[in-house]
């Protein structure tokens, strides 16, 4: 197989992504450009992602992005050989905007579409960084929308999720408590900023589902949040004042253990060696640092991609693209419908 030219399309949330990827004859895989536009900043005032408005800045920043790809790149749009685009799951409007773009350039350009699944992308988006995946890998994905363990044994199609929470994503909860303390959003990178002065074993917040009978692989953080509503709200209502940091780092330690202790547990029961961990959270230093520890002892290998490449871009669709034109997989059609709630 000759050289191919893999550009891939991303606006499942609030980041416009295009990446474009060189796939060689044996495979390998060369990163040639990311360009991420965000919205994030017109959402900060209402404290999470607004649907429309995230839809209009697609709109808007969709071409614009994909021209500064192919210029940092240096590939004319002619050169490109298949399109890659997330067709779920993630909001309705944003879905439609990329995967409408994605349908233009395939049809204007006469190449072959491939829609993909953003949590397959979140786990390929590694293997830009650390080269292919073993034969099978286990991954936790923890962003603003998603909290997901799951188990690959072929990117290209045998995903299989073995848990997920049962209502906030890891992400999400972090964004909450962070408006509850005052924070600003997103609020994962303060939390963690502040945690480093803080005490982790101040406040013993609860730990979701980790009961003997709770579901093994699942995850909960809803309670969690709303225990660190009540501690703020019991010490305001005292007028006592609070430790930001004290909360910020035993909140996070919360919500590490129970990521942690239930991947790695995973990894050991269905025997595998290799955890990826992706998504937005994965920039969390604590999480990385108990992870680490925690995979060393269990002899699990530990791969987190760079926080570039773990939250929201066009690089890691277009290299799941790659994989899928590598392995042969058929083209989508070109009446690719987006799928909000697509499960893996
Ligand atoms: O993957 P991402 O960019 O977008 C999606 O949600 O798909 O993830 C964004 C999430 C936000 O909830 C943000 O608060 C969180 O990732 N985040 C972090 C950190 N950096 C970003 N959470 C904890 N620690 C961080 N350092
Ligand atoms: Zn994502």
């Amino acid at each position: 197989m000759t050289d191919k030219i893999v550009l891939g399309i991303e606006s499942s949330c609030d980041e416009t992504g295009v990446g474009i990827v060189r796939l060689a004859g044996d495979g390998s895989m060369e990163l040639l450009a990311d360009e991420v536009a965000s919205s994030v900043d017109q959402h900060a005032r209402f404290g999470g992602v607004v649907p429309e408005v995230a839809s209009r800045a697609h709109l808007e920043a969709m071409v614009p992005t994909m021209s500064r790809a192919l210029t940092a790149s240096g590939i004319a749009l002619s050169d490109v050989d298949a399109i890659a685009v997330t067709c779920g799951p993630g909001l309705a409007g944003a879905l439609l905007v990329g995967v409408a773009a994605a349908k233009a350039y395939a049809a204007a350009l006469d190449v072959p579409l491939y829609g993909v699944n953003h949590l397959a992308g979140h786990v390929a988006a590694d293997t830009l960084q650390h080269g292919p995946l073993p034969a099978e890998c286990l991954a936790l994905l923890v962003s603003g929308g998603h909290t997901q363990l799951l188990r690959i044994e072929d990117l290209a199609g045998k995903i299989t999720e073995i848990g997920s929470t049962i209502d906030d994503a890891a992400g999400e909860a972090y964004d909450k408590v962070a408006r509850i303390i005052g924070l600003p959003y997103p609020g994962g990178p303060p939390i963690d900023r502040a945690a480093a002065d803080g005490d982790p074993k101040a406040i013993s917040f609860p730990r979701g589902l980790t009961g003997p009978r709770d579901a093994k692989f699942d995850f909960s953080f809803s309670g969690l949040k709303t225990a660190v509503a009540r501690w703020v709200e019991a010490r305001e209502r005292d007028g006592d004042a609070i430790s930001v940091p004290d909360v910020c780092a035993s909140f996070q330690e919360a919500v590490v253990d129970v990521l942690t202790a239930k991947a790695v547990r995973a990894a050991t029961e269905f025997g595998i060696g290799t955890l990826v961990v992706s998504g937005g959270v994965a920039a969390n230093s604590r999480l990385k640092a108990l992870a680490a520890q925690r995979c060393a002892d269990a002899g699990v290998e530990l791969r987190v991609p760079r926080p570039r490449l773990c939250t929201d871009n066009g690089a890691m669709i277009a290299a799941l693209g790659a994989h899928l034109v590598a392995a042969g997989v058929r083209p989508s059609a070109m009446d690719l419908p987006t799928d909000p709630g697509l499960p893996v």
